[in-house]
């Protein structure tokens, strides 16, 4: 085992994404004792500039690998005997699934399989392979209930699709060869260092530049917005005692329309910019829908907070005021990654 004087290793994929490094941060900071591998292809979505704070720490280290080349994983498993593996590694923007769903079959379903075989084969005792998946596997709802942990899956995007097959891969691996794994489906994430194609980051950049912005539809679906220190907070928790086998549903209670939200982000930005009340208001565009749109997705987290105790930390709007605030005053983060310079990163820093 190559662990060192680290007492176990613990793998996160995809820990140069958005809530990924988010985990890898938590985990580095709060288990000094324990090896943390973070391995990520570095797609366009991972950018290692996420993980500056934490890159030099002793027990970090980054491998640049692809969950889907069995060669490398096993190689991977087999040199560092992973006791729990964090797997986050997948392709993620819905619309993107809709013009290219075969990246999303293989990496989020062949790459599931492939750190599945090699966990069987290599880990060490103690740990779980945790799924990090999604609420879209359920579907869409109407106005009114809840997804919890017995909901059927019912995905209807390519993107939601893959991951539900990568969930019914892991249960199927615990059933059939007693893997102990755990699963959980969390809402829409929101926070510092999210790839500005998604809605919340990429209104704030546009706003900030007085560019449009485009809301789908009539702006009128459903969005159940967690922040993502409050999702990798349950993720730990899960982890270390949730029961093995389970699925835990995550989410922050707080449904909002998107154009609601879309109206909230313009208001805050001018206020903190310093622009006159209702300034960015003007630059919404209603645009043609997300094919296949989901109405509406809700968490009923019940499980999580009275089998474990779990809530969130902040509110919304106190949430997307510090989350407007990081991108306004890190907009070389956000530069860098317009320009394409963030992939950079890696070739500049470690080789
Ligand atoms: P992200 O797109 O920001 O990050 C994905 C990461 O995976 C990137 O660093 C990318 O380089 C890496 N990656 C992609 N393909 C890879 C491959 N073949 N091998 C190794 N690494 C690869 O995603 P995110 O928003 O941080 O989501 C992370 C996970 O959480 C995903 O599995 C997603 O389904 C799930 N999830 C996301 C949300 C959300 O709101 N963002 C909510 C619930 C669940
Ligand atoms: O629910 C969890 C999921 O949340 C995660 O599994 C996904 O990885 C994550 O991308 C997210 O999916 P959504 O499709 O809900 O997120 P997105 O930010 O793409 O869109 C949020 C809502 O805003 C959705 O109703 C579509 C709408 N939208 C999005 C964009 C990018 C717009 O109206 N305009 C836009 O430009």
């Amino acid at each position: 085992m190559a662990t060192g004087n680290f007492n176990r290793a613990l793998l996160v994929t995809g820990g140069a994404g958005f809530i990924g490094s988010h985990l890898v941060r938590r985990l580095v900071k709060h288990y000094p004792d324990t090896l943390v591998v973070n391995l990520d292809l570095l797609t366009y979505a991972g950018n290692l500039e996420n993980l500056r704070d934490v890159e030099n720490a002793p027990n970090y280290r980054f491998v640049k690998g692809d969950i889907c080349d069995a060669k490398q994983v096993n190689a991977l498993f087999e040199q560092f005997k992973f006791e729990g593996v964090f797997h986050l590694a997948a392709e993620s923007h819905v619309d993107r699934s809709i013009s290219d769903p075969m990246s999303f079959v293989k990496t989020n379903v062949l790459g599931t399989g492939v750190l599945l075989n090699a966990y069987r084969a290599y880990r060490a005792d103690g740990g779980k392979f945790y799924q990090i998946s999604t609420d879209e596997v359920f579907g869409s709802l109407t106005d009114v209930g809840f997804f919890t942990e017995t909901t059927a899956y019912d995905p209807r995007s390519p993107y939601s699709a893959s991951k539900a097959s990568a969930d019914h891969l892991v249960r199927a691996y615990h059933h059939t060869y007693q893997l102990p794994i755990l699963i959980s489906n969390c809402s829409n994430n929101y926070g510092s260092h999210q790839f500005p194609e998604k809605l919340i980051p990429l209104m704030i950049n546009n706003i900030k530049q007085e560019k449009s912005l485009p809301v789908y539809g009539e702006g009128i679906n459903v969005r159940d917005w967690l922040w993502v220190d409050d999702h990798v907070a349950a993720i730990d928790l899960i982890y270390h005692q949730g029961k093995t086998g389970e699925t835990y549903a995550i989410g922050g209670g707080n449904e909002w329309r998107n154009i609601d939200l879309v109206h909230f982000l313009c208001d805050e930005v001018d206020t903190q910019l310093n622009r006159p009340k209702g300034t960015s208001r003007g630059l919404v565009t209603f645009v043609r829908d997300r094919a296949g749109h989901d109405h509406r997705y809700a968490i009923d987290a019940t499980k999580l907070e009275t089998e474990l105790g779990w809530k969130p930390s902040v509110t919304f709007e106190e949430g997307l005021r510090l989350t407007i605030k990081w991108y306004l005053e890190n907009s070389d983060w956000l530069n860098h990654i317009t320009s394409g310079n963030y992939q950079e990163y890696y070739k500049k820093h470690y080789s």
